[in-house]
């Protein structure tokens, strides 16, 4: 498997999804570029002589939006479908057994180390990527590395993070995600968080540093479990933490306590397609050792404006955990979950054979509440019957069209958690951080009581498809 950015940008170009770009601006050229290629389903991008930097000081972006960069981060094979992917993650979830990082002394990301007065963040042509972005975002495709001071394990976590000044940055995450409560921690007992942020690094680590991994699993013990051997990681002298030996970028240092220093973050164009949660004060990381490759590359993995999809366009870090989650619950006879709609966290679909009658009733009341953590996540929870592919939006409104009577079989229930990056929240609630929502169950399998009764579906047989196909095949071909 592929084990740093530059090998996957390799692996990208071999397959014809790269493409080079000279004498770009970072001042909201190449977040434009980004956005219009993204918009395009284009190749991913590696930016070089950017103006006002050096040659060799490079930006890479658009490298997971499509389906071939996520399939090679995650080592799916090309020709999985999208529910097959899902499904196989879940197996592979399943069978976890941690294999811990392994500690090395030397790597190519020690090529460049950089202490004291000789610190500047600005090294580095981070862009502008949006119009109304309150200042440059280092961090869009970041890794930030932290240990919980009481169990000792390590998170790996992504975190937006915006630069302050030559040595200061704010990172925002929000309430319940695992960097939040570890800093939290430290803050308690009146010390400073040891971080450590990576700009640039192995597509894996990045995407299980965007998945919810339980409370207490290192995202760099997954990693080593799916590439079959431990990560190489460098231990920083100060902060004590591990950083990935090829990584590109990283920036290690503590986060005081906001009451000691705290800095305005925001606004920037968030995965909803807005600037919903405007600016606030977020904590910061004062940096004490800068680590750089020869030639860097900043990965950059901005949000672009919905339908187009910043992260992974197969939704296995929500589709995953919520099929998990239903059958850990007992919930019988789930024959898919998909996560469809911004970020791949906000309509989700169960498909299921229903045994019983309130069947789906249940699954979805559970689903609701599984699914949660971040804006509008699970805002919509929608039931289909089994004929129904929950990975494919055309058979979803279908069943929502004709099997859902809206007066009987569709719910709202209010009080969810969302996040301030929901567009939805009125200044009011806004105020009073009332980050909640209500979210929408809508049943549309076939009402349990008479299904058996229900028109039947206009559709050949299995059988006669196939006999068909066959004998007419040469009409067929290619079509
Ligand atoms: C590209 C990208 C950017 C993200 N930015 C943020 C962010 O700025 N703040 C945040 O709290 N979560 C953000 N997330 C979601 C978290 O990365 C995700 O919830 C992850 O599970 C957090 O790690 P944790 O579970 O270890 O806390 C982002 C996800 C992606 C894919």
């Amino acid at each position: 498997m592929i084990d740093d950015l530059r090998g996957f940008l390799d692996a990208l170009k071999e397959r014809g999804k790269f493409r080079e770009v000279n004498n770009a601006d970072w001042d909201l050229e190449i977040g434009t570029i980004n956005e219009l290629m993204a918009e395009r389903q284009g190749p991913a991008l590696l930016f070089d002589n950017i103006e006002g930097y050096p040659q060799g000081f490079r930006v890479a972006t658009n490298l997971m939006h499509h389906r071939v960069g996520q399939k090679l981060a995650f080592g799916f094979p090309e020709e999985m479908n999208d529910l097959e992917c899902v499904a196989d993650w879940k197996d592979k979830w399943n069978k976890f057994q941690p294999v811990p990082p392994v500690e090395v002394k030397d790597g190519p990301i020690k090529e460049n180390i950089l202490k004291g007065d000789d610190i500047d963040i600005y090294k580095f042509p981070t862009p502008k990527w949006h119009t109304h972005d309150g200042g440059r975002y280092i961090g869009t495709g970041v890794i930030t590395i932290t240990r919980d001071p009481e169990q000792g394990w390590v998170n790996v976590g992504t975190y937006r993070v915006m630069i302050q000044d030559k040595t200061t940055l704010a990172f925002y995450a929000s309430p319940g995600k695992h960097a939040t409560i570890m800093r939290e921690k430290y803050w308690a007992i009146g010390k400073p968080c040891p971080v450590a942020m990576c700009f640039g690094q192995d597509p894996l680590l990045f995407a299980l540093s965007t998945i919810a991994l339980p409370w207490g699993i290192s995202e760099y013990d997954m990693a080593g479990y799916i590439k079959g051997k431990g990560v190489e990681v460098i231990i920083d002298d100060e902060t004590k933490l591990p950083i990935p030996a090829t990584a590109e970028i990283v920036a290690c240092g503590f986060s005081p306590p906001p009451q000691e220093d705290s800095r305005e973050e925001g606004p920037f164009g968030e995965w909803q397609g807005y600037y919903a949660s405007g600016t606030r004060n977020e904590p910061v990381v004062c940096i004490k050792t800068l680590y750089y490759r020869n030639d860097p590359i900043l990965f950059g993995q901005p949000p672009v404006k919905p339908p187009v999809n910043t992260w992974f366009p197969i939704p296995i870090h929500t589709a995953t955990f919520l099929w998990n989650e239903l059958e850990k619950a007992g919930m019988m006879d789930i024959k898919g979950v998909y996560v469809h709609g911004p970020g791949n966290r906000i309509i989700a679909v169960i498909s299921l054979k229903q045994r019983y009658l309130g069947h789906a009733k249940q699954i979805a009341t559970l689903a609701g509440a599984f699914l949660q953590g971040g804006a509008c996540t699970g805002r919509y929870i929608i039931t289909v019957d089994e004929d129904i592919d929950p990975s494919n939006l055309d058979e979803v409104l279908w069943a929502v069209c004709t099997r859902c009577d809206p007066e009987k079989y569709i719910n709202i229930v209010p009080g969810f958690l969302t996040s301030p990056l929901d567009p939805m929240l009125d200044p009011e609630k806004r105020a009073k951080k009332d980050f909640t929502t209500g979210k929408v169950f809508i049943n549309a399998c076939k009402p349990y009581h008479w299904k058996d009764k229900f028109p039947p579906v206009n559709v050949a047989s299995p059988e006669l498809r196939e006999k068909v196909l066959s004998k007419w095949s040469e009409l067929f071909k290619d079509v």
